[in-house]
């Protein structure tokens, strides 16, 4: 069974490919640049030890954002205040190798589950999410984000909406 750790020197980034250069370069290069800056936290899927050690099977980082209420779609902005403060899914990418088979939707409740815990800490209104295409927008729509009215690329999980998906049973990668 695979396993989330934080990103560290011993994961091996140089063979990661998951069909985007702009990710596989942001894992490659500047992914523990801004973990060590304190700019984004990036966690890995990686194989258990004995299988391939240190290999990267997937992504995603996590930053504290704000949003904007009025930006939301009319629906979710009622009664909140202008400036929100959220969480960023920045990037999240899984291997050419081992895309559909159900690592990415695992991953991306990973990544809510640890929004989840936040939550409990600290004030947050949802979760932003950047998609790169129309497909990730898609992939997004799935686990219950809805794109903003100006753009639909910029997606948004309200906190209920969070709470609900981190509290569903664990699914084994
Ligand atoms: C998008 C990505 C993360 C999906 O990961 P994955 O492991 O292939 O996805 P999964 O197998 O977990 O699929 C989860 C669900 O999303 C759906 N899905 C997967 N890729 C999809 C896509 N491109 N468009 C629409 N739906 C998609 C699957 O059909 C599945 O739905 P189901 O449970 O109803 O069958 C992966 O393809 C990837 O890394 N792509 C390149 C980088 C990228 O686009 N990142 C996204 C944001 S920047």
């Amino acid at each position: 069974m695979a396993e989330v750790h934080p990103l560290s020197r011993n994961h091996d980034r140089d063979t990661f490919d998951c069909g985007s250069e702009a990710l596989n370069l942001f894992l490659r290069a500047t992914a523990r640049q801004h973990q060590d800056r304190g700019i984004s936290r990036t966690f890995v899927l990686v194989e258990p030890e004995s299988a391939a050690p240190n290999r990267v099977i997937g992504f995603f980082t996590l930053s504290a954002c704000e949003g904007i209420a009025s930006d939301l779609p009319p629906s979710l902005a009622r009664r909140l205040p202008r400036h929100l403060p959220a969480v960023l899914l920045g990037r999240l990418a899984i291997d050419r190798q081992f895309q559909r088979r159900g690592y990415g939707g695992a991953l991306l409740v990973e990544a809510i589950r640890r929004v989840a815990a936040i939550a409990a800490q600290i004030g947050i209104a949802g979760l932003f999410v950047d998609a790169k295409d129309d497909q990730a927008a898609a992939f997004y729509r799935k686990f219950g984000f809805v794109p903003l009215p100006s753009n639909a690329h910029r997606l948004f999980l309200p906190l209920s909406t969070l709470l609900s998906v981190a509290s569903t049973p664990t699914k084994t990668y």
